[in-house]
């Protein structure tokens, strides 16, 4: 097993990644908050497949959250985070402060002058009127360590697929020299989409949890036999989610798979993605119609 380098600061983040890149090798970032599970050693493997050195990042990026969402209570654990990695493959772990990602702001998004926004149907929809600003913390962030890390490649999983959309845009518009990899969900056996957020399910919601992808893989079966509307689809599976013990369901929309706009009727390409509340867990998932 080859060893998992670790460092703190951008500095010797760069200095790590030129070494590889001196030895003719090309570079695959992975993006993560940490609490890893498999879905997130499938974006290293994919790096690995692609023939490309993985380089992690493990970052709870303040910006991302809002003021009532749960960046304190998010789950860390970087020992066992580092494990992971090593044990996949990764070769470089970047687990910066929040000092030295953000100097002049710490956690404080206010006091970031530079932002990255992405705008239009893009963000209009789906998780970006329910997560204000959420988008952009985003896009800055991943921003920030492309530039920091410079890899040919950065992967990114399709569970957050609004995300991935945005992040593609973002490479896009800024002429980032660095493509945007999506990568297919990973899941448990029982269908539930992996996610950090699934270690704060009590175990009578961890059942309740599968009425989500159940409802979105009936949905797309629904959309694809063309004879209901995405508006009827969505209510039907709204309702079903609510009785089976969903608190609340921020949407279930059907929408472009490219621009994200929802959709009545479906003619090309198109995801139907789904936020619900279960206890005290917001819960996304997606799938492709
Ligand atoms: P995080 O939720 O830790 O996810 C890191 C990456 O893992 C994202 O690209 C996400 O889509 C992917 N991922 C999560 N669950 C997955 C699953 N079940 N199967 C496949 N891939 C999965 O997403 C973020 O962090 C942050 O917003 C970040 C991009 C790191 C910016 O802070």
């Amino acid at each position: 097993m080859k060893k998992l380098i670790v460092v703190r600061t951008v500095a010797d983040l760069r200095r790590a990644v030129a070494g590889h890149r001196a030895a003719g090798r090309t570079i695959g970032m992975i993006p993560t908050m940490g609490a890893l599970h498999a879905g997130h050693v499938s974006l290293v493997k994919g790096a690995l497949e692609r023939g490309d050195v993985p380089v992690a990042s493990i970052f709870v990026n303040p910006t991302q959250f809002g003021p009532n969402e749960d960046f304190a209570a998010y789950p860390r654990g970087e020992d066992q985070d580092f494990a992971r990695l090593e044990e996949a493959g990764c070769r470089i772990a970047f687990a910066p402060s929040v000092e030295e990602m953000y100097p002049d702001a710490g956690a404080q998004p206010a006091l970031l002058l530079t932002t990255v926004t992405v705008s239009g149907s893009l963000t209009a929809g789906l998780c970006g009127p329910f997560r204000p600003g959420h988008f952009q913390g985003v896009a800055t962030v991943v921003c920030k360590l492309l530039l920091m890390a410079m890899p040919d490649r950065g992967y990114f999983g399709e569970k957050d697929y609004q995300q991935l959309q945005v992040l593609k845009r973002m490479a896009r518009d800024l002429d980032l020299p660095v493509e945007i990899m999506g990568m297919p969900t990973l899941r448990e056996p029982d269908g539930l989409a992996m996610s950090s957020r699934n270690r704060y399910l009590q175990p009578g919601e961890r059942t309740v949890a599968l009425a989500l992808h159940r409802e979105l893989a009936q949905a797309a079966d629904r959309v694809r036999d063309g004879n209901a509307s995405c508006s009827g689809v969505s209510a039907a599976a709204t309702a079903a989610l609510l009785a089976a013990g969903f608190a609340r369901v921020d949407y279930f929309t059907v929408v472009d798979a490219a621009t994200l706009a929802p959709l009545e009727r479906v003619s090309g390409p198109a995801r139907i993605a789904a936020a619900a509340h279960l206890g005290r867990t917001r819960l996304i998932d997606n799938v492709a119609v």
